[in-house]
């Protein structure tokens, strides 16, 4: 018999696994992935990128790199992040496999088990398995359209000062699951409370980009380019959304003391990211590829959002709510408090729809009368005949 690790003794196969292999099912119109449709995706422009790549660029592709990234895609990163007014300063990049390899590498380095995370409450799945899996508690904290619930946020800051408070994981714009945007009055209030705290911010910003109206660009800025000393922060940012998932390639930017230790930790996991995608992505940057698709993609987001929101506009029943996105990839529904949306998932799959159920993004695991809508990767001419499946099946179980 194999004996396993502690923490690999209390990894258990989640209901939503088993839920999400029920909706992987073709004929099933499917608003579970929180992944780009497939059309959208650059190809012609990657052909392009790839071709004009010299054969030693190609030769390095080929090739191990430092652990810390491709040092010109380093270069290319800190003249995008100055763009999004985050200029790198005294803290260090490093590019990293994925946003949620920059999630698992923080929570490697500041986590022992027992540990206390603070996040949203609902919160990205990705990140809740990864301080779960380094044996951390996690908190959960209410948010409204604006962002985290700053009363609720001191309350639970105070009762957990002393105690074995580490880290606080928040999502800020377009947040997976919730779809808000937090607004500036919301990050600067966070920021003040947190300089009375001793807790270290991971902030994830994967969609912030992807926002569907221009008046809503001076709310993307990130918190960390906020004047955030002397609160560490870690900033995270990913390819997945604005290239694609499939690069594996996200980066993180935070103080050098963090960074020491977080370069550490991936020298030992994956010794550098996929050399490949960082040279493909250099050239993307570099070539000024990605304004261009970030205009086609903000469009097409938007258009299905809309088309999303319509239909539940019509058919949804009374005494249910959905936030209103103004970016990024998801609807949050909420139904009243004694219906279970597992109930609602298994009367949508015998109509043909799917979508993921609340408890996957509550840090407690508990509740689940809300349910996540993704309208990113759906193809747009099932939109409205799968949100309507959706409709019906949560006036059955109402
Ligand atoms: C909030 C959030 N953070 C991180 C990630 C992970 O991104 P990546 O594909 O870069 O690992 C996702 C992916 O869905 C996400 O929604």
């Amino acid at each position: 018999m194999v004996n396993f690790s502690t923490i690999a003794q209390q990894m258990r196969s989640s209901e939503i696994r088993r839920l999400m292999k029920l909706a992987a099912d073709p004929s099933v119109i499917s608003f579970a992935g929180g992944m780009p449709n497939n059309a959208l995706f650059p190809v012609d422009t990657l052909d392009q990128l790839y071709a004009s790549l010299s054969t030693e660029q190609k030769q390095a592709a080929f090739q191990y790199g430092p652990t810390s990234g491709y040092p010109p895609l380093l270069e290319s990163l800190k003249t995008y992040l100055a763009s999004r007014k985050l200029p790198v300063g005294d803290n260090v990049l490093i590019v990293t496999s994925g946003g949620q390899q920059a999630i698992s590498l923080l929570s490697k380095v500041l986590l022992d088990p027992g540990d206390v995370v603070i996040t949203e409450q609902p919160s990205f799945i990705g990140a809740l398995a990864a301080f779960k899996s380094y044996g951390a508690e996690l908190h959960g904290v209410p948010i409204d359209a604006d962002g985290i619930v700053l009363d609720a946020l001191e309350g639970v800051l105070t009762k957990q000062a002393g105690a074995r408070l580490k880290m606080m994981y928040l999502n800020p714009s377009f947040h997976n699951p919730a779809g808000i945007l937090y607004s500036m009055e919301r990050r600067r209030g966070l920021l003040e409370l947190l300089r009375t705290h001793d807790v270290c911010l991971l902030e994830d910003d994967p969609y912030s980009e992807l926002y569907f109206d221009e008046a809503d660009v001076p709310a993307t800025v990130p918190i960390k380019a906020l004047g955030s000393e002397p609160v560490p922060i870690a900033y995270v940012g990913s390819f997945a959304k604005i290239f694609g998932p499939g690069m594996r390639l996200g980066w993180m930017l935070a103080p050098p003391d963090i960074m020491e230790k977080v370069e550490l930790a991936k020298q030992s996991m994956d010794a550098c990211s996929a050399t490949f995608t960082q040279v493909l992505a250099h050239a993307y940057l570099s070539e000024g590829k990605l304004p261009g698709y970030l205009a086609t993609v903000r469009k097409a987001y938007a258009r299905r959002a809309s088309l999303m929101l319509e239909a539940l506009g019509a058919h949804m029943p009374d005494g249910v709510t959905w936030t209103t996105p103004r970016g990024g990839f998801y609807i949050w529904v909420t139904l009243p408090d004694h219906v279970d949306s597992s109930d609602v998932f298994a009367k949508s799959l015998e109509q043909g729809a799917a979508f993921v159920v609340g408890s996957a993004f509550d840090p407690e695991g508990q509740r689940n009368n809300t349910f996540r809508l993704a309208f990113s990767h759906t193809p747009e001419e099932r939109i409205a005949e799968g949100t309507e499946m959706v409709c019906r099946a949560v006036r059955a179980c109402l």
